[in-house]
């Protein structure tokens, strides 16, 4: 029980790496508050969680990268429980293509789906934040960090970018608060979003180089252990970090 009666919200329950650390929180013992843009793959979520003994509570269509619905985000979880002791900012939405290919439209929704949600949902849970502590934990990802030959992240590298620099800035920001904030940069990560990509040998095998572990692609909860540390106040003296849950591809 790492978070036993902790107020976790966590942004994009309904798939990969989301859902593997609301169910990670809930049998942790989290009050766990969550969201997602498909209503039946949060409601899903939701309903394991439940029947598995946990609590859950969630906005089956909320999309943080709006501030009105990053507010109704907090405002759950206020109205709930009355306090925030975690803020996981996992959601994201990315166009992929290089420079020729990227319209402004696709850039700007990708700063949009990257770098707003993690703002607005930040600036929402702030001012609860600030009255009691908490960890803000935002995904940030290896693109943000350096190069992949086979992945056109020209806007996913800027926004993942963008996450990892504001995550300092949170943290030095919230230091006196009591708040801690940092990021994790997963590597490449075995969920519906990226699947198809891992099962085509043209794309994966440069991909699969980069894998100091034999090969080995993530699976969600590899990342939702690191995200269970950082909620739990084993690491309450932890801030302005990012980590880097990727098979060793960074340090490569
Ligand atoms: N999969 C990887 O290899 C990888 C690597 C590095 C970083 N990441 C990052 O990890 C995070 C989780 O990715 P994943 O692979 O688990 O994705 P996923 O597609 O498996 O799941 C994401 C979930 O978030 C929801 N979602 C998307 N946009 C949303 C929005 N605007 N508001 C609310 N919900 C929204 C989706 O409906 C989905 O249920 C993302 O921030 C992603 O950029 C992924």
């Amino acid at each position: 029980m790492r978070l036993n009666q902790k107020v976790a919200i966590i942004t994009g329950i309904g798939s990969g790496m989301g859902q593997a650390a609301a169910k990670l929180f809930a049998a942790e013992g989290a009050l766990v508050v969550g969201c997602d843009i498909d209503r039946a793959r949060c409601d899903a979520t939701v309903k394991e969680i439940l029947s598995s003994g946990g609590q859950a509570v969630a906005l089956g269509t909320c999309d943080p990268s709006e501030p009105e619905q990053a507010q109704q985000l907090i405002d759950l979880a206020m109205d709930t429980h009355g306090f925030i002791d975690v803020l996981y900012n996992n959601a994201a939405a990315v166009h992929f293509a290089p420079i020729e290919a990227m319209s402004h439209a696709m850039w700007a929704a990708t700063m949009k789906g990257e770098l707003d949600i993690v703002f607005n949902a930040c600036k929402a849970a702030w001012p609860h934040l600030k009255t009691r502590g908490g960890s803000i934990i935002n995904c940030g990802s290896v693109s943000g960090k350096m190069a992949y030959e086979v992945l056109p992240a020209l806007a996913h590298a800027a926004g993942k970018g963008g996450v990892i620099a504001m995550t300092r800035q949170l943290a030095m920001e919230g230091g006196s608060h009591g708040i801690r904030a940092n990021s994790i940069s997963p590597g490449l990560v075995r969920t519906g979003a990226t699947a198809p990509l891992i099962d085509n040998p043209d794309w994966f095998m440069p991909m699969k180089r980069k894998l100091m572990l034999s090969g080995r692609v993530g699976e969600p909860i590899d990342i939702a252990y690191c995200a269970l540390y950082l909620a739990s106040d084993e690491a309450k003296w932890v801030t302005g970090a990012d980590f880097a849950i990727d098979g060793g591809t960074t340090a490569w």
